[in-house]
């Protein structure tokens, strides 16, 4: 994929004298400017200042020009919040009993009237703040200072029922509505959410509790989730026991989530870490994830909801994502995609203890697509299985679902994996009727299989080049050398 480098040394051979002399003066500009470029790099980025500073920047501020491995660039720099408060000033205690839900709503109608007066900023200060369900609004920054502890409340009517998203049709887990996350958000511009690494805790417990003994009502909430909302930054906090997907993006564009920790039980059911779902531009990076779920989870609504809503999940990038999930995988595309997942990057990750790696999730009825996946540079140890694409496990949200609806994939480039004492071999289940096509797979070496363990594929097609152990006979390339290109 990545462009030959020109051979300078043949070139020059090649020149007579004259143009040696310009060619030097060119190395040494080219020199210059490399020089240039990479003392830039290693300033630090400033994202925002000092102790509870209200500037807030995703960009490097003088450099114009983004860093490409960096979410830098793509929200640029969030204009000063004139006004700073303290959740105190609303009546809030931080005692861990007292409920601050009335203080939060207080402060947000207060910072609504603010968002087009230069901005509003909320600080929490050290203390364990409990309440129930709260919204954000525009123009906005939740700031956590250090020590700070938002808890959330363990009455379920603080976590009011809302409507279905409209490209699930009903509840996740549930028919009909939804309990709202504890932090939620829709229809906004420029929201961060951020802090000296200060805690949210869903005290998820009580939640998972009711699924597993069959007596939720209503489809667990998450633990922040924004809708309909642009320019989102969410850094620099941590995030524990979420009753469901810890942070959830939906109908959203230019998200960067970075630096965080999202902590659950590794047995807490459903708690993905980062689910972006039907969103555009979405960066997260340098995040520490640990959890009952996957750590990432890229979707776009389900079967006949998600068609007929139609809304893409595209320019996804993952990166320097590391944590463990036992039952689940590092990285999982699907299994909700009705609505297309489309030029995802995926790279430099660390999964470790986890039972996938790598899984592509779809099934008959989603419909939808999943095309032009990059995953790339990831290092495992003792994943199960480090690559599986699967289908199905007849999870449908009703009996209104069409099973002509045959998802499509295509143009999925898996490269430079190295995984150590891995259990099986790549396991890619495409679907009758619908082959995954164009997979890639180059430079991929799995380490500590059984000698009998070979990869299992139905209904795929694709190159490999340089995998171990030797692929299936449908991913041999038999000389073909236009393969994986
Ligand atoms: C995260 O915190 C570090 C250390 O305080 C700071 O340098 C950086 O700018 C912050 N980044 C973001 C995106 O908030
Ligand atoms: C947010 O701030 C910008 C610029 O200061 C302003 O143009 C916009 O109207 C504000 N948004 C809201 C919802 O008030
Ligand atoms: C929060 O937002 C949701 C969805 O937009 C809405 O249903 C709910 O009433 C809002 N809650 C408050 C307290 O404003
Ligand atoms: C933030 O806090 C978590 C939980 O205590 C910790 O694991 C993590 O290392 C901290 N992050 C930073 C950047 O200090
Ligand atoms: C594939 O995805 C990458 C990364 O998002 C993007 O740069 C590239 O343009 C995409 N290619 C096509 C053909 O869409
Ligand atoms: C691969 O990813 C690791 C982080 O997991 C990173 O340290 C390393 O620099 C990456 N290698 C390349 C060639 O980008
Ligand atoms: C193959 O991948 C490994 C990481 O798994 C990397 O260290 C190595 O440089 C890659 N080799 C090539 C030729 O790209
Ligand atoms: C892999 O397994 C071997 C044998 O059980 C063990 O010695 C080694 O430490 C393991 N390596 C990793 C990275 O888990
Ligand atoms: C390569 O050859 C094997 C038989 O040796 C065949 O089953 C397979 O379909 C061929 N692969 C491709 C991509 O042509």
């Amino acid at each position: 994929m990545e462009p030959e480098r020109p051979n300078y040394g043949a070139i020059m051979v090649h020149l007579k004298k004259p143009y040696w002399v310009f060619l030097i003066l060119l190395f040494t500009f080219v020199a210059v400017l490399t020089f240039q470029i990479s003392t830039k790099d290693i300033l630090p980025f400033q994202f925002f200042g000092v102790t509870g500073s209200r500037k807030t920047s995703v960009t490097s501020g003088s450099d114009p020009v983004p860093d490409p491995g960096s979410c830098a660039g793509l929200l640029g720099e969030f204009p000063e919040r004139k006004h700073v408060m303290s959740i105190k000033e609303f009546g809030g205690v931080g005692d861990g009993k007292t409920s601050n839900t009335a203080a939060f709503w207080k402060a947000i109608v207060h910072m609504q009237r603010l968002s087009n007066k230069g901005g509003g900023q909320l600080n929490v200060p050290k203390g364990k703040w409990l309440t129930g369900s709260f919204n954000l609004t525009s123009n906005f920054t939740l700031f956590l200072e250090d020590g700070a502890v938002i808890l959330g409340s363990q009455d379920p009517k603080e976590w009011p029922v809302v409507e279905p998203l409209p490209s699930y049709g009903r509840g996740r887990e549930r028919l009909g509505g939804r309990h709202i996350s504890l932090i939620h958000g829709d229809g906004l511009t420029n929201v961060v959410i951020t802090g000296q690494n200060g805690t949210i805790d869903g005290q998820g417990g009580m939640w998972w509790d009711l699924w597993q003994n069959r007596r939720l009502t209503h489809t667990r909430g998450h633990l922040v989730e924004l809708m309909n909302s642009h320019n989102i930054l969410i850094s620099n906090l941590t995030f524990r026991n979420s009753p469901f997907w810890t942070i959830h993006p939906i109908y959203c564009s230019n998200v960067v989530i970075k630096g965080m920790t999202i902590l659950a039980p590794l047995n807490a059911p459903n708690t993905d870490g980062i689910d972006p779902d039907s969103s555009t531009n979405v960066c997260i990076e340098d995040c520490y994830i640990e959890s009952g779920d996957d750590l990432v989870a890229v979707k776009s609504g389900w079967d006949q909801y998600g068609i007929r809503v139609a809304r893409p999940s595209s320019n996804i990038i993952v990166r320097r994502i590391s944590g463990t999930t036992p039952t689940c995988s590092g990285v999982g595309i699907g299994s909700e995609m009705s609505g297309g997942i489309s030029n995802v990057i995926i790279e430099d990750m660390n999964i470790w203890n986890s039972a996938a790696g790598v899984r592509i999730k779809t099934d008959k009825g989603r419909g939808g697509y999943i095309a032009n996946i990059t995953i790339k540079n990831i290092t495992m140890e003792r994943v199960k299985i480090p690559i599986m694409f699967s289908r199905g496990a007849n999870d449908h949200p009703d009996y209104g679902w069409d099973p002509k609806a045959i998802p499509k994939i295509k143009g999925i480039f898996i490269s430079n994996i190295m995984s150590l004492n891995s259990t099986k071999a790549p396991i890619l289940a495409g679907i009758k009727g619908g082959s995954f096509e164009g997979l890639c797979f180059k430079n991929v070496t799995l380490l500590g299989l059984a000698p009998t363990a070979a990869w299992h594929c139905e209904f795929v097609s694709g190159c490999t080049n340089a995998v171990f152990p030797l692929p299936c006979p449908q991913l041999q390339n038999n000389g073909s050398s236009a393969c994986c290109i």
